[in-house]
């Protein structure tokens, strides 16, 4: 249980009940109001065991319920404040649940004599591919052959069902130890279906079938605005320096957030990309809502069809990554930088790059895939470097230009699968404050994949090592300079600038995985973590 309210322990974990036990419920999300709610039931009677939010759902419609399970819920559910998905069952009535979903995701899955509900459609697809998304404040009456939904003024609304994809069914473990070794390894595949029939060699471009915007509305872009959240967040830096090297227009990219509580300045002729790869991140969506409201398109990136975000957006670019299920996000960050490549280079030849060079770029990304398994292939130097490093309590991850976004990312895993302190940093701003961190205690992870300014980052990792910190190179094989310097060297395929951000992570993906499993950590299912932030 990941916990909004009080420790999550046994007497916090769901279900929760009203006090004669009659009734239970599970919620994801957050009741605002709780505390307001909680002190008037209790002046009414009711007794409360937990420090949940949720315990409140379960004695309010218990204090409504006189008989007619579904009347209780539809006057207690206007009384409760917040985003939240609610499941419920009543003693007198054990052949049903009710659901209602309020600013949350909720799904119903459609089996053979059996229903299914959850947030995220991968918790069941492997038993059913029919689906029903509830749309806002609508309530599910569920039984085990029948749905029934009801609107928000509660009258009945036929449900549309639809087919999720095939690939959602592929959740299997296999003879891997965890879901994210399996998914690091998956990455040569995610990247080519990621690239797969989107690429036109001829004419050095790229095209993706599902947008819908036409030639002339991309070619009268002139910003670009990037909303996401974490590894996604990265993605959209990387993309950042990708789209204005390339495409040669302006970028902006924000956490969402920060920007959902801004006032945002949104001038004409703004795209705005949406990169989630669940599609039901709260900030992303709320975010994207605000500035929809400014008339601006949307452009979601995305991995999960039928999602929150692909629903609100006015197109959407697909992932095909399939199921990501270890928490930490591994091939959805490669396969997002790899969509926003090919869209950076689809912009960019429209307006002046050439033909040659937009082959020529092309040519780096079809490569991906092999470089990609180099880097994998060398895992077990990976682990033995993870191994001698496991015991430290703090690191830097460094980098420059497309290396800075990466070190983000290196940095994000190895904290939250290892709980190691990791800061991501620009190499260049490191004497302007963080370099009084530097002494034999902090080691350096340097992202050195970036030949532009490799000679700059030698120089900072020179006064890294001045200060006696290690240094774990991820290099590009045959760069020379930094025998001297470093103390490991992770050696990965060289490609350009631009690409350097896809094997460059794969090695801190390894190295974070083997550090995490060193120190024996729960790598699929960190503490305090959820695989989708569908609450603020
Ligand atoms: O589903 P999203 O891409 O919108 O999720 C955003 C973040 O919550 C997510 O990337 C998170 O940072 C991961 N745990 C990182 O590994």
């Amino acid at each position: 249980r990941w916990a909004t309210h009080g420790k999550p322990n046994k007497v916090n974990a769901h279900p929760h009940f009203d006090t004669h036990h009659t009734l239970a419920v599970v919620h994801n999300g957050i009741i605002e109001n709780h505390d307001a709610l909680r002190r008037d039931l209790k002046e009414k009677g009711a007794i409360f065991v937990s420090d949940t939010d949720t315990e409140v759902i379960a004695h309010l419609i218990a204090d409504f319920y006189q008989g007619d399970l579904l009347k209780a819920v539809q006057q207690a559910v206007p009384l409760l404040k917040g985003a939240f998905a609610i499941a419920l069952m009543h003693r007198e009535h054990p052949d049903q649940i009710i659901a209602i979903a309020h600013e949350t995701p909720l799904i119903v899955g459609i089996g053979q004599d059996e229903t299914f509900i959850s947030s995220d459609a991968n918790a069941f697809s492997q038993y059913t591919k029919e689906v029903v998304y509830l749309n806002n404040d609508e309530i599910a009456v569920i039984k085990a052959n029948k749905l029934d939904v009801y609107d928000v003024h509660n009258k009945p609304v036929a449900v549309e069902r639809h087919r999720i994809s095939e690939t959602s069914g592929d959740i299997a473990k296999g003879h891997f130890e965890t879901y994210t070794l399996k998914e690091i390894h998956e990455q040569p595949r995610s990247i080519h279906n990621a690239l797969l029939s989107r690429t036109v060699e001829d004419y050095g471009t790229a095209f993706f079938d599902e947008i819908d915007f036409d030639h002339n509305e991309l070619l009268a872009v002139k910003r670009i605005l990037i909303l996401a959240c974490g590894t996604s967040w990265h993605a959209g830096y990387v993309a950042s320096y990708l789209i204005e090297d390339m495409a040669r227009i302006p970028v902006q990219v924000e956490i969402s957030s920060e920007y959902r509580y801004k006032n945002p300045i949104v001038p004409p002729d703004t795209l705005v990309i949406a990169i989630s790869q669940s599609g039901e991140t709260a900030d992303t969506i709320a975010a994207v809502k605000e500035i929809k409201a400014k008339a601006a398109k949307v452009l979601a990136i995305c991995n999960v069809q039928g999602s929150t975000l692909t629903r609100e957006a006015d197109a959407c670019i697909f992932l095909r990554a399939g199921p990501e299920i270890g928490v930490c996000s591994t091939k959805a960050f490669t396969s997002q930088v790899v969509v926003l490549a090919l869209f950076s280079l689809m912009m960019a030849r429209m307006r002046h790059m050439s033909k040659q060079e937009g082959q020529a770029f092309l040519e780096g990304l079809q490569t991906l895939p092999e470089k990609v398994q180099q880097v994998l292939d060398n895992s077990y130097l990976i682990e033995e470097i993870a191994k001698k490093y496991a015991h430290y309590q703090n690191f830097f991850f460094l980098g420059r230009r497309y290396m800075y976004p990466t070190s983000l990312e290196g940095a994000l895993k190895l904290k939250e699968i290892s709980y190691i302190n990791a800061n991501g940093y620009p190499a260049g701003e490191m004497k302007h404050g963080p370099i009084a961190l530097i002494n034999e205690d902090c080691p350096t992870v340097a992202l050195c994949a970036n030949k532009f300014t490799f000679e700059k980052l030698l120089s900072n990792l020179m006064e890294i090592k001045a200060r006696n910190g290690k240094v774990i190179a991820i290099a590009e094989q045959d760069e020379k300079g930094l025998q001297n310097i470093a103390d490991e060297i992770i050696w990965i395929p060289p490609t350009i600038d631009e690409l350097a951000a896809i094997p460059s992570t794969i090695a801190t993906q390894l190295l974070a995985y083997y550090i995490a499993k060193e120190r024996g950590a729960d790598i699929d299912q960190p503490r305090n973590l959820a695989k989708s932030v569908t609450v603020e």
